[in-house]
């Protein structure tokens, strides 16, 4: 089996119809364009694209130095930037407009605006506000960009009383990722008290505003809200890209994929793919996990107790895409589960 170290279609921009291989997926960053050896591939010799995205090349502390305030690090879920900025080299073009209405630290926002696209986030905890806040700066100052990035604090459930009119049907693409699995979460350090498990939390967890400390059925209910706001932002065509990996409870597997692909179609959104970000390193032969303490702690006493489980190497990316008409969005799906949100009323599809 051979893996592509580089995603041809993601790789390349139109420029006057010839496609321009500018950065890789993997994560590392653009030269400067002077530097920079530019490749014309024909369009009949790429290889097509696959659905096995390679994006743990390199570890996730090499993807974020320099791209990322050191504040950055204490979030317990942080996106791998390589996924991000797979995802909108795929699905956007330069100049085009990313959301991510979970934001956290702003991977999203960060990554798009390196690729030369506009972006805008929103995040529910005001520490992650200002730590994405301090991201875009950076980006702004290293890449001496104009192109603007901008967080907005607020509950995404809300998204159309926070973000303007005037972005009604012009998002590209939302990558985003929802609050899920607090077993996997966090850091660990060992001292003479054992091991040490820490900034395994998002921040109050009292707060049932943040969708983390909700229980799963309300997490669906509140994530299917944000996806219908989130569609009348997006522009007829545009996409959504939510990544996230099932897990665990009491070894009972949560198929959250499963449940998220609901929560898109009950949103109004058409499932057009379903893509596996590597969370491993391709190396000549075989996958070389990054698994944490915490994931093979886990794996081992799993496996101790008789339970074959795996380390997991990779995140399910769901790819939704919007309808181009109203006709498609009235024949969508009948959705197979109903998901209770006691806390706010039924809202209407986009
Ligand atoms: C899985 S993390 C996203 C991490 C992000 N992709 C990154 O790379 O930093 C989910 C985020 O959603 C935020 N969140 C939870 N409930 C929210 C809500 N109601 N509105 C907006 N953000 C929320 C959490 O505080 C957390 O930062």
């Amino acid at each position: 089996m051979t893996y592509p170290h580089r995603h041809p279609t993601a790789d390349h921009v139109e420029k006057k119809g010839i496609p321009v291989h500018e950065h890789t997926s993997t994560g590392h960053r653009t030269p400067p364009a002077s530097h920079r050896r530019i490749t014309v591939t024909p369009p009949e010799q790429q290889p097509p694209a696959v659905s096995v995205w390679a994006t743990a090349q390199t570890s996730p502390a090499t993807q974020r130095k320099d791209r990322y305030s050191p504040d950055s690090t204490a979030h317990p879920a942080k996106m791998l930037p390589a996924v991000a900025a797979h995802a909108i080299a795929h699905y956007t073009q330069p100049g085009d407009l990313v959301l991510d209405p979970m934001c956290g630290i702003g991977t999203t926002l960060v990554e798009a605006l390196h690729l030369g696209r506009r972006a805008i986030g929103v995040e529910y905890e005001p520490h992650w506000v200002t730590v994405t806040q301090t991201n875009l700066d950076l980006a702004h100052h290293t890449n001496a960009t104009t192109i603007a990035g901008r967080v907005v604090h607020g509950d995404a459930r809300q998204l159309s009383t926070l973000l303007p009119a005037d972005l009604h049907g012009q998002v590209a693409l939302v990558v985003t990722s929802p609050p899920y699995g607090p077993s996997t979460h966090g850091q660990v350090s060992t001292g003479t008290a054992g091991v040490h498990k820490h900034h395994h939390r998002y921040g109050n967890t009292l707060d049932r505003g943040n969708l983390a400390n909700i229980g799963h059925h309300r997490l669906l209910a509140g994530f299917t809200r944000i996806l219908t706001h989130t569609a009348v932002f997006l522009r007829p065509g545009g996409h959504v890209a939510v990544t996230l990996r099932p897990w665990r409870e009491h070894a009972e597997l949560i198929d959250l994929p499963s449940h998220i692909l609901t929560c898109g179609r009950q949103a109004g959104l058409i499932p057009t793919e379903r893509c596996v970000a590597l969370l491993a390193r391709i190396a000549e032969n075989d996958l070389v996990a990054r698994g944490s303490f915490f994931q093979r702690d886990f794996i081992r006493k799993q496996r101790n107790n008789g339970l074959p489980l795996h380390l997991i190497a990779h995140e399910d990316v769901l790819i939704f895409t919007k309808p181009t008409t109203s006709k498609a969005t009235a024949e969508k799906g009948t959705p197979q589960l109903q998901f209770r949100d006691s806390v706010h009323a039924p809202l209407a599809a986009a």
